[in-house]
């Protein structure tokens, strides 16, 4: 553990009270100036820590932000976040972000969040909203050795591990739209945007990109977006916190992550039927402005969507949008 990672701690061990520099540079064995200058790293990134001269250090109160220390703390995983996790009060994108970080080397495992981003970027060139920094928007770096065209599982897998985590953090049903939108009553509250670059028939490295509408008020969402879609304050009038359903979400995702290495996706493809609100459905589907209508037959090992048309026609739909 650093001698940030400590002081912060022992800080938090005394929200609302002061401790003061002596006291701290004693426990940690560090000089005074050293204690000082943790603290303007962390007032920095986003800490509300009172200095008073005599008197010394206080915590303030816990902080809402998604900053990597709070991440950090407590995450069950061996590498999802414990590389580095980039924290930006705002960016463009942090799928742009990770990319650059992804071509300058960055290993497996490095985690990129922004409270709010300026340019988010959705499925097929589409924008995602998230300009209010009441969301979760981030983004993971993998290198993974699997063939490319397992890409699209990797997607189903993040849906799953998105979903079974909101489960476990909030108790509130999410359903998941193929490929992977996460859904609650039929609106949108997540959505996965995966991108991968390759050298020579091989992964390089993969990002996975995902945006949530945690604690988003409704009137964020202005004219006929409130109709499609929502966000876990919406839907349970409860603040929730960010950080843990992050922390749930890598715990899950890399338990996945490592299963799907060894054995293949096909427990995930289970668990994702599990969680689909389409199987048997008769729904429409947008194939690069083609719509094909008919039942939703299966979900294939390889993560295509099998959709049987009026014809009883077999169409097996790799990449599309379903209208329910
Ligand atoms: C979709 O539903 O079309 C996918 C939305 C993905 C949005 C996330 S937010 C974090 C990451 N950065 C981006 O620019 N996009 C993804």
């Amino acid at each position: 553990m650093s001698n940030r990672t400590k002081l912060l701690k022992e800080l938090k061990k005394n929200t609302g009270s002061f401790i003061s520099g002596e006291t701290l540079s004693n426990m940690l064995g560090i000089s005074r100036s050293a204690v000082s200058k943790h603290i303007a790293v962390l007032k920095e990134s986003g800490y509300i820590i009172d200095s008073t001269p005599k008197v010394g250090y206080r915590l303030s109160k816990t902080t809402n932000l998604m900053l990597p220390d709070e991440i950090r703390e407590g995450l069950k995983t061996r590498v999802l976040g414990q590389a580095d996790i980039i924290h930006y009060p705002l960016i463009d994108s942090t799928n742009n972000q990770a990319k650059t970080l992804a071509i300058n080397g960055a290993p497996e495992g490095t985690l990129v969040v922004a409270e709010a981003q300026s340019a988010g970027r959705g499925r097929k060139g589409r924008t995602w909203f998230s300009a209010t920094d009441d969301g979760i928007c981030l983004s993971l770096i993998l290198r993974p050795s699997i063939p490319p065209g397992e890409i699209s599982q990797i997607t189903l897998m993040t849906a799953v591990a998105a979903a079974e985590a909101l489960l476990e953090a909030t108790d509130i049903d999410v359903t998941i739209k193929w490929p992977n939108d996460l859904l609650i009553n039929g609106k949108k509250l997540a959505g996965i945007l995966t991108e991968m670059s390759m050298e020579m028939d091989a992964i390089d490295y993969i990002i996975i990109g995902l945006g949530m509408n945690v604690n988003t008020d409704i009137s964020v969402f202005n004219g006929e977006i409130q109709d499609i879609a929502t966000s876990l304050y919406i839907e349970s009038s409860i603040q929730h916190s960010r950080v843990d359903i992050i922390q749930l979400f890598l715990q899950q995702f890399e338990k996945y992550y490592l299963e799907v290495q060894t054995h293949g996706f096909s427990s995930i493809i289970k668990r994702w039927k599990k969680l689909s609100n389409i199987l048997g459905q008769y729904v429409t589907v947008d194939v690069s402005g083609k719509k094909i209508r008919g039942f939703v037959d299966d979900i294939g090992e390889d993560g295509v969507l099998i959709l049987k048309d009026d014809e009883k026609k077999i169409h097996r739909i790799l990449s599309g949008d379903v209208l329910l």
